[in-house]
């Protein structure tokens, strides 16, 4: 079983992934940064740490990453403007890749944004903000030397989940709901192998688990 400290737990897909984590007994660290999160987190099963993004150095933050065999990065500013998401979906980003190396955890799942979300609709300079910093964010943990794994969901959904899931390298633009999404990223956990990919995710017709291993080292013909 693997410890698992997560940036972002008390997040819609943080909590989700808590839960479905600690079911299949992994040990769960919860990074949130209002302190009465901690209650629902330990509820579900995790063990809290206390910190705010904008705050936290790297050696900081990796001093509560340290012995964690993977780090899940699903924080977000959520729409709470540019300087926001600059300083978390971007900045924060960073500063998380850089305490993973330094605490010596290298495996790093990170929750990106689908490429093709809200194209050819009106968008705001808010939302074009966001796509170019979820695009820097993957540039700069595909950029490290980490065993790293970029997810790119369609847009969430709040209703339950179907256990089915599209998954692959490109594929077409579509929804999800957030409990899949936590799904495919608990599988992940499972799944070392999946490494060094950057995956796009929305909901489809197989069951997540089947999916995953599909995305696997390419087998010989
Ligand atoms: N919405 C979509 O359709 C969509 C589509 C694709 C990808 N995504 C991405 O998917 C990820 C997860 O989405 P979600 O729906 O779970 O988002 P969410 O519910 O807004 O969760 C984001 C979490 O990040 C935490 N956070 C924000 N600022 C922080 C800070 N300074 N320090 C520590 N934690 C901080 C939030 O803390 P609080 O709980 O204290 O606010 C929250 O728990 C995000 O990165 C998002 O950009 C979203």
């Amino acid at each position: 079983m693997s410890r698992v400290f997560i940036v972002g737990a008390a997040g819609k897909v943080g909590k989700r992934l808590v839960k479905r984590l600690g079911t299949v007994g992994h040990e769960v660290i919860a990074l949130h940064r209002k302190t009465e999160q901690a209650q629902e987190l330990e509820a579900l099963g995790a063990t809290t740490v206390h910190g705010n993004l904008t705050e936290l150095e790297a050696s900081s933050l990796a001093a509560l990453m340290a012995g964690s065999d993977v780090v899940v990065f699903t924080a977000g500013a959520g729409g709470a403007g540019m300087e926001l998401t600059n300083a978390i979906d971007g900045k924060g980003l960073e500063t998380s890749v850089a305490a993973a190396r330094l605490a010596g955890v290298r495996r790093f799942l990170l929750v990106s944004a689908f490429p093709e979300a809200m194209r050819g609709e009106q968008t705001s300079e808010g939302f074009e903000n966001y796509m170019k910093v979820k695009k820097s964010a993957d540039v700069h943990l595909a950029s490290s030397e980490l065993d790293w794994v970029i997810v790119r969901p369609g847009t969430l959904l709040d209703e339950p989940g179907s256990g089915n899931v599209h998954a692959g390298l490109a594929i077409p633009y579509g929804e999800i709901a957030r409990d899949d999404v936590a799904g495919f990223l608990a599988v992940l956990v499972d799944k070392p192998e999946i490494t060094r990919q950057i995956i796009e995710l929305t909901q489809g017709r197989t069951p997540i688990e089947v999916a995953a291993s599909r995305l696997g080292p390419a087998q010989k013909p």
